[in-house]
């Protein structure tokens, strides 16, 4: 960014470029190789964070100090893996998976890299789950990648159970580009973007889908 047809929209990455800029940057160790490619390898659906996304992710939570953070979509563990590695001496990750499946590959994969320790992966639903951690908190981050329809209460979730300067994430913030359309889950996405706009400092990163940032005032 940006030009006049950058800032309408043109993308200047193509496929090579995406993969070469992730390669100088974003390098795999054979964990994070292993849990990318777990998806494709047991038939999983593959939308996982794409490798400079989840580099990014790591990132940030480095730059906030994250100790304690939540995750809401597991899949099978690749983000969670950057998430975990991201985290201050004696951290924690809770990351929530619905479908046991997607768990068992999970804990797999965050085995072989050496993480079940800082790493609890809790079965159920988002909605149902979030409540039994709040005695954790307060978190220093939360990462929103699952049931885009219930996007506005994990946000306002992530609200109250954040400490301030805390760190809230969200993946496919433009819903596949969807994000305007007259439907109860853009309608959910959008009320996520707003409200979390009034009560975090936020930027849409425009990443192939979006990645909604905030810092808690
Ligand atoms: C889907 C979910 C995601 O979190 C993602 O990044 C891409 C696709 C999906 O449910 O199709
Ligand atoms: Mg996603």
């Amino acid at each position: 960014m940006a030009d006049p047809d950058s800032r309408a929209g043109l993308a200047y990455f193509d496929p090579a470029i995406l993969d070469w800029t992730a390669r100088v940057h974003a390098g795999h160790d054979a964990p994070l190789d292993r849990a990318f490619d777990a998806p494709g390898r047991h038939g999983m659906p593959a939308i996982q964070l794409g490798p400079s996304e989840a580099k990014l992710v790591e990132i940030l939570l480095t730059l906030v100090g994250a100790r304690k953070a939540v995750e809401i979509g597991t899949l099978a563990g690749y983000s969670a893996i950057r998430i975990a590695r991201a985290l201050a001496e004696g951290g924690h990750l809770w990351s929530i998976e619905s479908d046991p499946r997607h768990a068992a590959v999970a804990q797999e994969n965050l085995s072989i890299a050496a993480l079940l320790r800082r790493v609890t992966v809790v079965e159920g639903a988002g909605l149902d789950v979030l409540p039994s951690l709040e005695k954790h908190g307060p978190f220093d981050a939360v990462f929103i990648d699952a049931d885009k329809a219930n996007y506005d209460a994990y946000g306002r979730w992530a609200a109250r159970n954040l400490r301030k300067g805390g760190l809230l994430l969200g993946d496919n913030a433009f819903l596949f580009g969807r994000l305007l359309e007259k439907s109860s889950e853009a309608a959910a996405m959008r009320r996520f973007h707003e409200e979390a706009a009034l009560l975090f400092d936020t930027v849409c990163i425009p990443t192939p889908d979006g990645l909604l940032l905030g810092v808690k005032r």
